[in-house]
């Protein structure tokens, strides 16, 4: 019974190819655990659809997920995570979500001494306040600055990320893509640095693609929080507590399924994940 549930998939859901973030670091932090990710491509973005069209998008994503027998669910879709959580553990009782709003939010808690924390994401996860309230639960008296930056999205989903590693080295993809990604993020966080935060939220999938451009943007004296990283950590809690760590010694089994072109999934997914990606099917949700 235990090797049954222990070998089931852990499922990822997003709007499209960012999500991705969140499987590579899932992927380094629990390399036994087999995934099934779905990419919504066919009806990206979300970040500009209404409360209404995300909670009812998120649902379906879950259920397909659910065919494949998941022993965890991850919204890695910070849009998602903003509006359709509570639907979603109402309508999924028995089903461990892990959303990642809650662990980016707790991360920034955890990391700020000056009670200062700025948020981007999209338009409707800053529209949402999600962040906003989530931190304050955990830190009533944080002060959050947020900023949409719905620019960068379609920059990454253009494959213009920070760096590749080919054969264990680090090259920078494109000098000209470099700059216009820190012409943009020099705007987008002028407001943000005037308020003289301390922890800067990636409240959006894709933003871990292009961190070190941002980082180097806020400069040193800002923690960036990545919501990618944070969120594996949590996954990896939680499988360890309910006894659920996939303890095989076999190959894991990665199955990516989108609802659009699943080539251009492929050849953007191969860049944030650093891998080819053999298994890319699409399917109607
Ligand atoms: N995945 C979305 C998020 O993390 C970004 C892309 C979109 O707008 O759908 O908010």
């Amino acid at each position: 019974m235990k090797t049954i549930n222990t070998n089931k998939f852990i499922g990822v859901f997003d709007s499209g190819v960012g999500g991705l973030t969140v499987v590579k670091e899932i992927m380094n932090l629990l390399p036994k655990e087999n995934i099934v990710y779905l990419g919504d491509t066919a009806r990206v973005p979300y970040g500009n659809k209404s409360k209404e069209t995300i909670i009812k998008y998120s649902i379906e994503n879950t259920k397909f997920l659910l065919k494949h027998n998941i022993k965890l669910l991850v919204v890695a879709c910070n849009t998602s995570s903003s509006y359709a959580i509570p639907s979603l553990k109402k309508m999924f009782k028995n089903l461990k979500i892990v959303d990642v709003v809650s662990t980016g939010a707790k991360a920034a808690v955890n990391s700020t001494k000056n009670n200062r924390i700025g948020v981007i994401g999209t338009k409707a996860t800053i529209r949402s306040r999600a962040y906003e309230k989530k931190i304050k639960k955990y830190l009533k008296k944080a002060k959050i600055y947020a900023q949409a930056t719905p620019l960068f999205v379609p920059l990454i989903e253009e494959g213009w990320i920070d760096k590749v590693y080919y054969e264990g080295k680090e090259y920078i993809r494109s000098i000209n893509h470099e700059n216009i990604i820190r012409q943009v993020s020099v705007e987008y966080l002028a407001p943000l640095k005037e308020k003289n935060i301390d922890v800067l939220i990636l409240g959006c999938t894709h933003y871990p693609a292009i961190k070190m451009i941002i980082q180097d943007v806020m400069g040193k004296s800002v923690k960036v929080v990545d919501s990618a990283v944070e969120t594996a950590l949590v996954v990896k809690d939680i499988l360890t507590k309910y006894k659920l760590l996939n303890d095989q010694n076999k190959t894991p089994s990665y199955k990516f399924f989108v609802t659009d072109d699943p080539k251009s999934f492929a050849k953007v997914g191969s860049l944030l994940l650093n891998k080819e990606l053999k298994y890319v099917k699409k399917v109607n949700l």
